[in-house]
C-alpha cells in the first residue's frame, strides 16, 4: 500500500466523510508549485481556493510566523496585542472602511455581517426608523456554511439537508434590477452580494444592478453588504472588487489569502454600522490572534512593496486574452470572463468540465470546475506569463483531443447510419 492509499483507507474509517479528495498527497510548496509526496510539482492555478496568494513557502509569510510565534500565539481578546489595530488600519485605508472586526474565516466574517446588520436594523428601529429584519442575497450567491452564511447561500443542495435555515432571506435573480426592485422594501435590512461571484461561476455584478442596490438600501437605511472573501485583497487588481465600481458598501468581509494561509477572516464597516454592535454582544476566542495578525500585517506590507494589484491586474489580462484566443479556436469554450486573477471559461457541458480537470491534473496543472460547467482560475500572485502559456497550451490540448474524439464518434455514428 501506498502512503497515498494508507491515508485515504483511514481518512474513509475516521472523518466524517464531507470531501470528495482528488487522489494526491502534497506534502511541501514553493513559489507556484505545490510538491507530492513523489517528490512530482505541480502548477497550482487554484492556489488552495484563493488563499496562497504570496506563494508556497514565501520567505516573508515564514518569517512572520517565525518571529511572532516566539513571542506570542495566542492570548485570547480579553487583552491587548499589538497586531488587531495594525491591521485594521491597513485594511480600512485600503477598503475605505472605518472599522474591523477579527475572525478566523470567511463564513464567520459573514455571519458577523449578518449579525451586524441584524443589530443596525433595531437601532434605526428605536430611532424611530422603518427597516426590517430582511436579507435581499442573490441566485448564485456563496457566503459561506454556517446558518448565517448557509441560509443565504442560493444553492439548494447546500442547505435542504439542514433545514429550518434562518428565516427571512429572499433571492434576487442576479443582475435583474426589476426583480431587485420587486423585491425590496422597508422589511430589508441587507441587501447581499459578491461584486465579483466566486463558487457562483466568476459572475460579475453589472453596474446599473449594483448602483441600484446602492440606491435602494439608502432609500431606506438598509445596508448594502459585498462579501469579498474571494474576490478581495487584490486578486482583481484593486484591493476590493466593489472599487472597479465606484460604489462602497456598507460592510465588506475578507478571508482566504489575508493571513498567508492561516486562518483569519475580518468583517469591515463604517462608523454607523459599527456603533449597532457593544462589548459583549460578539466575540471570539481565536479571532484576530497575535499570530494571525502579524502574518496578515506582512502580507498587506509585501504585497505594497512589491506592487501586487498593478501586477495581477496586467497578468490577469494576459491570462484572459489567451483563453479567449482558445476560445476562437475551440466552440466547447462557451464564455471567458473575469478581472485580475479571478478568472473562468465556461464550458458546453459538466462533462466536460469534470474531464478538463482530471486531463489537467494529468499535466500537473491544478484548476478546479464551479457552478457545474465554468473552469475557474485563482491563481497566487506571483504567477508569471510563462506559467499562463503552460496552462494553455495543456488546455488547448485538452480540446483538441477533446474536439478529435467528438468528431470519430460522429463519423462512426454516421458509418452506423449509413
Ligand atoms: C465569497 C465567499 N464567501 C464566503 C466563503 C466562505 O469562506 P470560508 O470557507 O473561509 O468559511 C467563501 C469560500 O469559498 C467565498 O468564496
Amino acid at each position: 500500500m501506498t502512503k497515498l492509499e494508507q491515508i485515504k483507507a483511514a481518512e474513509a474509517r475516521l472523518l466524517v466523510p464531507t470531501y470528495d479528495r482528488n487522489p494526491l498527497l502534497f506534502t511541501a510548496g514553493e513559489g507556484v508549485y505545490v510538491i507530492d509526496e513523489q517528490g512530482e510539482r505541480y502548477l497550482d492555478l487554484l492556489s488552495g481556493i484563493g488563499v496562497n496568494a504570496l506563494g508556497y513557502a514565501n520567505p516573508v509569510i515564514e518569517n512572520a510566523i517565525a518571529e511572532q510565534s516566539r513571542k506570542l500565539i495566542h492570548i485570547s481578546n480579553l487583552y491587548f496585542h499589538e497586531g488587531q489595530a495594525e491591521l485594521a488600519l491597513r485594511l480600512t485605508e485600503r477598503t475605505g472602511m472605518d472599522r474591523a472586526f477579527f475572525c478566523n474565516s470567511g463564513t464567520e466574517a459573514w455571519e458577523a455581517a449578518l449579525k451586524l446588520a441584524r443589530a443596525h436594523a433595531g437601532l434605526l428601529r428605536s430611532e424611530g426608523k422603518q427597516v426590517g429584519t430582511k436579507f435581499l442575497a442573490l441566485e448564485h450567491s456563496f457566503h459561506g456554511r454556517t446558518y448565517g452564511a448557509m441560509s443565504t447561500t442560493h444553492k439548494a443542495k447546500y442547505r435542504e439537508p439542514f433545514g429550518p435555515v434562518v428565516p427571512g432571506v429572499e433571492f434576487v435573480k442576479l443582475n435583474d434590477v426589476a426583480d431587485l426592485r420587486a423585491k425590496f422594501s422597508n422589511d430589508v435590512c441587507g441587501i447581499l452580494v459578491e461584486a465579483i461571484q466566486g463558487e457562483g461561476g466568476i459572475r460579475p455584478l453589472t453596474q446599473e444592478f449594483f448602483a441600484e442596490a446602492r440606491r435602494l438600501a439608502d432609500s431606506t437605511g438598509a445596508l448594502l453588504i459585498a462579501d469579498e472573501i474571494q474576490a478581495g485583497m487584490g486578486r482583481t487588481g484593486k484591493w476590493c472588487a466593489y472599487q472597479h465600481y465606484g460604489i462602497q458598501p456598507d460592510i465588506t468581509t475578507l478571508a482566504k489569502p489575508l493571513a498567508g494561509g492561516l486562518p483569519l477572516g475580518a468583517v469591515l464597516c463604517t462608523e454607523e454600522v459599527a456603533r449597532s454592535f457593544h462589548a459583549g454582544v460578539h466575540g471570539t476566542t481565536f479571532g484576530g490572534g497575535p499570530l494571525a495578525c502579524a502574518v496578515g500585517i506582512a502580507v498587506v506590507d509585501a504585497m505594497e512593496k512589491d506592487g501586487m494589484l498593478a501586477r495581477n491586474a496586467a497578468t490577469g489580462e494576459y491570462f484572459l486574452e489567451k483563453l479567449r484566443g482558445l476560445k476562437k479556436k475551440h466552440d466547447a469554450i462557451v464564455d471567458v470572463r473575469g478581472k485580475g486573477l479571478m478568472i473562468a471559461a465556461e464550458l458546453d457541458s459538466a462533462d466536460l468540465g469534470k474531464k478538463t480537470v482530471k486531463e489537467m491534473l494529468k499535466r500537473n496543472i491544478l484548476i478546479n470546475c464551479t457552478s457545474d460547467t465554468v473552469l475557474r482560475f485563482l491563481p497566487p500572485y506571483i504567477l508569471e506569463r510563462a506559467h499562463v502559456d503552460a496552462a494553455i497550451a495543456a488546455l488547448d490540448e485538452i480540446f483538441t483531443e477533446h474536439a478529435a474524439g467528438q468528431a470519430a464518434t460522429a463519423s462512426a455514428g454516421g458509418q452506423q447510419r449509413g
